[in-house]
């Protein structure tokens, strides 16, 4: 059985690892305060940190390269989006090794969509690292640029964040130890391992809030949230007080020093009674617990870490309650585990602690787990190659070139093919569309047809029921009237008067034939037109025919032109069947062009290493001979071999001549002219790797 702590349950282990909140905990723990001539000693240490991690306006640059960049593609993928920056990059309180958030708006997005569209997009553009988290509270788009080095967030909505980014800017805009106190203290706590919230410790968001609550605690800065007139804002169906008054100003003016600011930081929350407050910069100052509610839940952090059981309990919520300036609900250390909140407060006891025994701030920020911190020199692209040979670096380069062929080679193919099938669709939508007018005639003519047939029966049917009732023919009948008008007509001879019987028949046959000679004229009439139309119903069976022969002509003249289309079924469905293909084809071009978009850049990176050594010694040959040393035709960087920056890395890819690089580079000659072509490859971003849409 392990010996534990009497009082903390700790093992002697544990003990050990979080030493000075032990022996906090057990009541042992002598905080000395720095004499003012070893707090002086930490003015320039201090001032250095701020120096070298605040954001300049080189870096200030790069980020807005690679937002014009991005705003420019959201906003032709997404109508009526809004793309906005926020964190630290907006608020001032940003360590120059920060991430780049921004926020897009998008009014009734489905948000998982579009972040996967958003991933698809940069998937496209080369960006390296993507990962799409659809599950978080906001959903986000993570991903490295790999041409500035930044490390991006994207999500989606997040108007919240837009107005707590705000207030810290506002903070920060009152004095300008805001800056300097944030910039100290999130440097502190990312080599301490003490802010990544997905690893169980503070989100770097929190530890700004910290800072800013200390500030207040020190009168530095006034509570602009504060006042009587109040802004209350709907957003998502909730109401938020979103006051921000920059009216408000301090009563007594703070003139404390930022190294006395940094050592009571640490005292402050070193020495704060966590168990009964809640930090609240809405009130400008911690309440108590009962009034906010949130109570410390159990198991606590000590419980958790002292559990015995071998999946040990998940902590219970707010031990370290810092509550969000306006969502009021959300506790920052929400996302702190239990050896999260141990280390944590170790660590701030261990500074306070070590500004009082004559350690120095580079000692107090000593890394915690160095590797964890390499993705964080952008800066020195050639770090991983200073310790190997020009041969293993040149076989490097080599193998990185045959990769860089047979990817070429893979993706001229998928061209190829996507070529194929693009012409494939085209061809048959040619087909069906040059074909679809003769087709709708033919169709025209063939319903016409049965009408007319319906016609012409109806018309004989009536034409042959009359000829059935009169029993001459009409000419015969014309005849016969002639016959008997000419009789009943004629001068009588009066001795031969016809009798009055005889009279009437002659009559009667008259007005008999008079009927007969109507109908018949009416069945002629018919006749005559039963004649037309069956003549009509003969020209239109022969345009028909026509019809058919035109469709197969230029069905065939179609086929001549594209021989592709041989032997294949010419419809619709075939045309989205090609369609699909070539979006799939272009899904994998996409995948493999930024493949090769990165073997490209490998390559040039490691010839200008080759180049920059084989330079370097050629420049120490010259030195060895004195002032005639031949100069280097090309700009060379720094003689050190020291970390390179990225205008380095961009002067060596452009004077000398990048093999790798397809395009071509004209000859700068002038200084002048080479900074701006320099300035061009850090900053200029219009012809990135955007893999247009050929088709
Ligand atoms: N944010 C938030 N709630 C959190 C965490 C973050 O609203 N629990 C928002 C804040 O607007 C914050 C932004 O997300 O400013 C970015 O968070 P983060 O990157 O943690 O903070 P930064 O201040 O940007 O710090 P860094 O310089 O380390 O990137
Ligand atoms: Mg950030």
């Amino acid at each position: 059985m392990t010996e534990r702590c009497e009082i903390t349950g700790l093992s002697k282990e544990d003990s050990n690892l979080y030493q000075y909140l032990h022996s906090q905990l057990i009541g042992e723990l002598k905080l000395v305060s720095p004499s003012d001539e070893t707090l002086n000693g930490f003015s320039k240490p201090l001032a250095n940190t701020v120096s070298n991690h605040a954001v300049h306006k080189g870096d200030k640059k790069r980020k807005d390269g690679l937002f014009q960049h991005l705003e420019k593609s959201v906003a032709s993928k997404f109508a009526n989006s809004k793309l906005s920056v926020f964190g630290s990059s907006e608020s001032g309180l940003a360590l120059k090794s920060g991430d780049f958030d921004l926020c897009l708006q998008i009014p009734d997005a489905k948000q998982k969509k579009v972040i996967k569209k958003i991933g698809g997009m940069l998937r496209g553009q080369g960006m390296e690292s993507i990962e799409i988290l659809t599950r978080a509270k906001v959903p986000i788009v993570k991903f490295k640029d790999p041409r500035s080095g930044l490390n991006v967030d994207i999500s989606i909505n997040n108007s919240l964040a837009l107005y707590n980014t705000k207030l810290l800017s506002m903070y920060a805009d009152c004095d300008p130890r805001v800056k300097q106190l944030a910039i100290c203290i999130k440097h502190w706590a990312m080599h301490r391992n003490v802010s990544d919230a997905p690893s169980g410790t503070l989100s770097s968001y929190a530890w700004s809030v910290l800072v800013i609550n200390h500030l207040l605690e020190q009168q530095v800065v006034p509570n602009i949230q504060s006042g009587d007139s109040r802004t209350l804002v709907k957003i998502d169906e909730r109401e938020y007080d979103l006051t921000m008054n920059n009216e408000i100003k301090i009563d007594s003016e703070n003139n404390m020093k930022i190294e006395e600011l940094v050592y009571s930081f640490f005292k402050n929350y070193a020495t704060r009674n966590w168990t009964d407050e809640v930090i609240s910069i809405r009130h400008g100052k911690a309440i108590p617990r009962d009034q906010k509610g949130w109570m410390n839940e159990e198991p606590s952090a000590l419980d958790v870490i002292n559990s015995q059981k071998e999946k040990p309990p998940r902590m219970g919520e707010h031990h370290l309650s810092i509550e969000d300036p306006f969502d009021l609900d959300h506790d920052l250390s929400r996302v702190v585990r239990a050896e999260g909140e141990l280390r944590i407060r170790n660590e701030l006891i261990r500074a306070a602690s070590m500004f009082g025994s004559g350690s120095t701030w580079k000692e107090i920020c000593e890394t915690v787990d160095s590797d964890r911190l390499k993705h964080l020199e952008p800066d020195d692209l050639f770090h991983d190659l200073r310790d190997k040979s020009d041969d293993i670096v040149k076989n490097m380069l080599e193998k990185t070139k045959a990769e860089m062929q047979s990817l070429e080679k893979r993706v001229e193919a998928l061209d190829a093919e996507r070529h194929s099938n693009v012409r494939m669709a085209r061809a048959m939508r040619g087909v069906i569309e040059e074909t679809s007018d003769l087709k709708k005639e033919h169709k025209a003519i063939i319903i016409g047809l049965k009408d007319r047939n319906k016609e012409i029966d109806t018309i004989r049917n009536q034409r042959d029921k009359i000829n059935s009732d009169i029993i001459l023919p009409i000419h015969m009948i014309e005849d016969e009237l002639a016959k008997v008008y000419t009789r009943l007509t004629e001068e009588l001879d009066i001795h031969r008067v016809p009798s009055l019987e005889r009279e009437k028949e002659h009559f009667a046959w008259f007005l008999e034939l008079q009927a007969m000679h109507g109908k018949a004229r009416e069945a002629s009439e018919l006749h005559q037109r039963f004649i037309e139309m069956v003549v009509e119903q003969k020209g239109e069976i022969k345009k028909l025919k026509i019809y058919e022969t035109k469709h197969d002509d230029a069905t065939s003249k179609l086929l001549d032109q594209e021989p592709l289309l041989k032997d294949k079924k010419i419809n619709a469905n075939e045309a989205r069947s090609y369609d699909r293909r070539v979006q799939n084809i272009q899904r994998a071009l996409r995948q493999r062009r930024g493949e090769l978009h990165k073997l490209r850049r490998e390559a040039g990176r490691l010839e200008a290493w080759l180049r920059k050594k084989s330079n370097s010694h050629s420049g120490e040959r010259g030195r060895g001979r004195g002032r005639g040393g031949r100069k280097p035709k090309t700009s060379r960087p720094k003689e050190d071999s020291g970390p390179l920056t990225l205008g380095d890395i961009s002067g060596l890819l452009s004077g000398l001549g990048n093999e790798a690089s397809s395009k071509k580079t004209k000859k700068v000659s002038s200084k002048k002219a080479g900074m701006r072509k320099l300035g061009n490859l850090g900053a200029h971003r219009g012809s990135r790797g955007q893999y247009k849409k050929k088709e």
